[in-house]
C-alpha cells in the first residue's frame, strides 16, 4: 500500500491551491453576500485545465485520475465552495458522463468545449416531485419524426442560469418507471427553454441554483445519449463519481475550518492566555484533524477504485457521507471556537457552516448514502 501522493498529484494540489489563494479567495465573502457569480475565477479554472480534468485528450481533457482531481476539488473548496461546485459538476456529472455514454458526434460537438471551458455543462434529473425518488420524473420527451419535443419543468439545477449545455432527463416512454427514462444533451438556446430566478440558498450563494422550463423544445434524435431507457442507469452510474466530487468538496471545507479553527485559537486571548492553551479547544481540533483525515483516506480509496475500474459506488457514498458530515461538524466547531466573532459575517466563519448543510444534501442526501452503502452489504 502507497500513500504518496505521485509527483503530478503533488504538482495539481499546489497549482490548485496557489490558483484557489490568488484568484478566489478575493472577494469570496462578498460574492456569498451578494450572490455574485465567480464568472472570472470560473473561467481561469477552464484555462488552468480543471473543467475536462479526467477526460481523455483526445477530447480535449486533461487525462487526469480521480485522485488528482479528488485533491483539486479540496484544494479550490477550502477557498470557495461555490466554485468548487461549480467545477465537480462540469467536471463529474457532465464531461464524465457525455465521455461515458455518449456518441463521438457529442463528444466532438459538447464534450470537446465543455472540458476547455469554452462552455459549461449543468446537470438536470431532479424535479418538484422528484428528488431522491429520481426516476419519478414528469418531464416528456416526445418522439416526433427526427426530433424529440420535450415539456416539463426541472428544478435545483447547479449552473442553470450561467451554463451552456444542460444534460437532461426525461421520460421517453411512460408507465415502465426508470426503464422509460433518456439522458440528452440540451443547448439553452434552443427555442422553448427557460430559467426561473436564482433561488436564494442558505449556503454556496455565489453558485447558481435555478428551475429549468421545457416548452416544447426540439432536441435532435443526435442528442440522445446512449440508448432510449438507459437514461436512469447512466444518471446513477454517473451520481456514483460525482459523489467523490462532492466529498471532496465537504473535506475542503472541513480542512478551511480547521485551518481557521487554529489560527484564530493561537491568536484569541482570554483569561490571560490563547484559547488554544484550553483542552476544551484543544480536544475540538483533533477531532477535527481526525475525520479530517478519515474523510481524506475514504476519498482516495473510492477514487483509487474508480480509476482501476472496481465496483467504488458503495465507497464514494461512504466517502460523501464520512466526509460531509465532517464538514458539518467541523464548521459548526470552528463557529463555536470563534465565539462571537465566529457568528459575524465577516469573519467568512459561518459561511463555511452554512457551505457544509449543502454536502449532506445534493447529489444524494446522506440517507440515500446510507441506502447505497446497505445494498452494497447485503446484495
Ligand atoms: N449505476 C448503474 N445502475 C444502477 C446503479 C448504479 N450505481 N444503481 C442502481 N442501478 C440500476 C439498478 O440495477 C436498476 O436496474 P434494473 O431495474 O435493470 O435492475 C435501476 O438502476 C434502478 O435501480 P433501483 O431500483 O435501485 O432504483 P431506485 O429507484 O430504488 O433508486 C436510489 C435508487 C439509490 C435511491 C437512487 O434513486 C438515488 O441515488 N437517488 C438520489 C438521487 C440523487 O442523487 N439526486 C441528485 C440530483 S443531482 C445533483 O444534486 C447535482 C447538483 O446540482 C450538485
Amino acid at each position: 500500500m502507497n500513500f504518496d501522493l505521485t509527483d503530478e498529484q503533488l504538482l495539481i494540489q499546489q497549482t490548485a491551491r496557489e490558483f484557489a489563494l490568488a484568484e478566489l479567495a478575493d472577494g469570496v465573502i462578498e460574492r456569498d453576500e451578494k450572490k455574485i457569480w465567480p464568472a472570472e475565477g470560473i473561467k481561469k479554472l477552464g484555462e488552468l485545465g480543471f473543467m475536462g480534468m479526467m477526460v481523455d485528450p483526445k477530447w480535449n481533457g486533461g487525462g487526469m485520475d480521480t485522485i488528482s482531481y479528488s485533491i483539486a476539488i479540496e484544494e479550490i473548496a477550502r477557498i470557495d465552495a461555490s466554485a468548487s461546485v461549480v467545477m465537480s459538476v462540469n467536471n463529474s456529472l457532465v464531461c464524465y458522463l457525455l465521455e461515458s455514454f455518449a456518441s463521438d458526434f457529442i463528444k466532438e460537438n459538447y464534450l470537446s468545449k465543455l472540458t476547455t471551458g469554452e462552455k459549461l455543462g449543468a446537470f438536470s434529473l431532479s424535479e418538484p416531485q422528484s428528488g431522491s425518488d429520481a426516476s419519478n420524473m414528469k418531464t416528456i420527451a416526445k418522439k416526433v419524426g427526427d426530433d424529440y419535443v420535450v415539456s416539463g419543468t426541472k428544478n435545483w439545477v447547479t449552473s442553470g442560469i450561467n451554463c451552456d449545455y444542460v444534460i437532461l432527463f426525461a421520460v421517453t416512454k411512460q408507465g415502465i418507471g426508470h426503464k422509460g427514462v433518456s439522458a440528452f444533451v440540451v443547448d439553452k438556446e434552443w427555442e422553448g427553454f427557460s430559467c426561473g430566478k436564482p433561488e436564494n440558498k442558505l449556503g454556496i450563494r455565489a453558485s447558481d441554483t435555478c428551475e429549468l422550463y421545457f416548452d416544447n423544445v426540439k432536441i435532435p434524435k443526435e442528442n440522445l445519449i446512449g440508448e432510449e431507457g438507459m437514461g436512469f442507469k447512466i444518471a446513477l452510474a454517473t451520481l456514483d463519481g460525482g459523489r467523490i466530487g462532492i466529498a471532496a468538496q465537504a473535506l475542503g471545507i472541513a480542512q478551511a475550518s480547521l485551518d481557521a479553527s487554529i489560527s484564530y485559537s493561537k491568536e484569541r486571548i482570554q483569561f490571560g492566555k490563547p484559547i488554544s492553551a484550553n483542552q476544551g479547544i484543544q480536544f475540538k481540533l483533533a477531532d477535527m484533524a481526525m475525520e479530517i483525515e478519515a474523510s481524506r483516506l475514504i476519498i482516495r480509496q473510492a477514487a483509487y477504485l474508480k480509476d482501476k475500474h472496481l465496483n467504488f459506488g458503495p465507497m464514494a457514498s461512504m466517502a460523501k457521507v464520512y466526509a460531509s458530515e465532517t464538514a458539518m461538524k467541523a464548521s459548526t466547531n470552528c463557529v463555536q471556537i470563534h465565539g462571537g466573532n465566529g457568528y459575524m459575517r465577516e469573519t467568512g466563519v459561518e459561511r463555511l457552516m452554512r457551505d457544509a448543510k449543502i454536502t449532506q444534501i445534493y447529489e444524494g442526501t446522506s440517507e440515500i448514502q446510507r441506502v447505497v452503502i446497505a445494498r452494497g452489504l447485503l446484495n
